[in-house]
């Protein structure tokens, strides 16, 4: 079946109201487009998980700082309809920027602690960009069941904690990161590698690869954990390291000492040449 292109929110709205009146439950799949395996993999998951899927596609300018990437993010609508299409979505909704912010809005959403540190202190505006549209979007979608990448843990935490704090009655799933072979997380921003730059990107993977095997091996200081994973990162010349963090994973609190039977993530936001790239594990102690 072709995947229908909802373009107004009235439109979206009234297509999700027929459904759930129907008995049938939406799975809601948030993106900016240029999709990649990652993401294709949480349509998926939510056709396994709910009736309907739907996928929305924005390029959602209040997350980006005026000195980021807003003008040149990849954008391929045909590209991301086909993959959509294959994929089984059932609708794509894919408003331009005056549907959803005309000039008259004036209303944000914003999430007070766990926006403030990591990504947070490094794009001050960026999570009240991300809770506002995520808002605005399930209000069009109206979905039962929302999904979103590991691979943005920080926003998977700083979502749920809105959901909870507003007591928006939608289930998040947060899937684990989709890799290329050789281990590079998948990013729409992956496209901006040169290639010297994509073979140095993997050194994301070695670091944080290096700091499971001490985790494994009994290490139990998240600073010693942090500085060996550091050192890894400062071996290729052109990396410029943002930060690497040991957070708890259900608060995002920092952690210092890892406690068995705890979850953790280690994390690493890094520029690799003029690219700025992230990546997590999940760990248990
Ligand atoms: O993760 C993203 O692609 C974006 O932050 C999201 C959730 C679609 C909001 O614009």
């Amino acid at each position: 079946m072709p995947v229908k292109i909802i373009t107004t929110v009235s439109e979206m709205q009234n297509y999700s109201r027929g459904f759930s009146k129907a008995g049938k439950t939406i799975g809601f799949v948030p993106t900016m487009g240029y999709l990649h395996k990652g993401h294709l993999s949480l349509v998926k998951k939510s056709k396994e998980t709910c009736d309907i899927t739907v996928v929305s596609i924005f390029v959602n300018p209040t997350q980006f700082a005026p000195n980021e990437d807003l003008a040149k993010y990849p954008r391929d609508f045909e590209r991301d309809k086909k993959l959509l299409e294959e994929t089984g979505c059932d609708a794509i909704f894919f408003p331009d920027s005056a549907e959803i912010y005309p000039d008259s809005f004036q209303s944000y959403v914003d999430v007070t602690k766990i926006t403030r540190i990591l990504e947070g202190a490094y794009r001050p505006t960026h999570f009240k960009g991300v809770t506002t549209i995520v808002s605005i979007l399930f209000n069009c979608v109206k979905p039962d069941c929302a999904f979103f990448g590991q691979k943005d843990a920080q926003q998977a935490a700083v979502i749920k904690r809105m959901v909870k704090d507003l007591k928006i009655d939608i289930k998040i799933n947060v899937e684990p990161i989709v890799r290329e072979d050789d281990g590079l997380a998948m990013s729409s921003r992956n496209i901006y590698l040169s290639k010297e730059d994509r073979e140095n990107a993997l050194v994301l993977y070695k670091s944080l690869t290096l700091g499971k095997e001490m985790i494994e091996a009994g290490e139990r200081n998240a600073d010693k954990v942090i500085d060996a994973m550091s050192g890894r990162i400062a071996e290729v010349k052109s990396a410029r390291l943002d930060y690497i963090a040991i957070a708890k994973a259900e608060t995002f609190d920092l952690a210092f000492k890892l406690e068995p039977g705890k979850s953790y993530y280690m994390l690493i936001a890094c520029r690799i040449g003029a690219t700025r790239l992230i990546d997590n594990f999940l760990v248990t102690v």
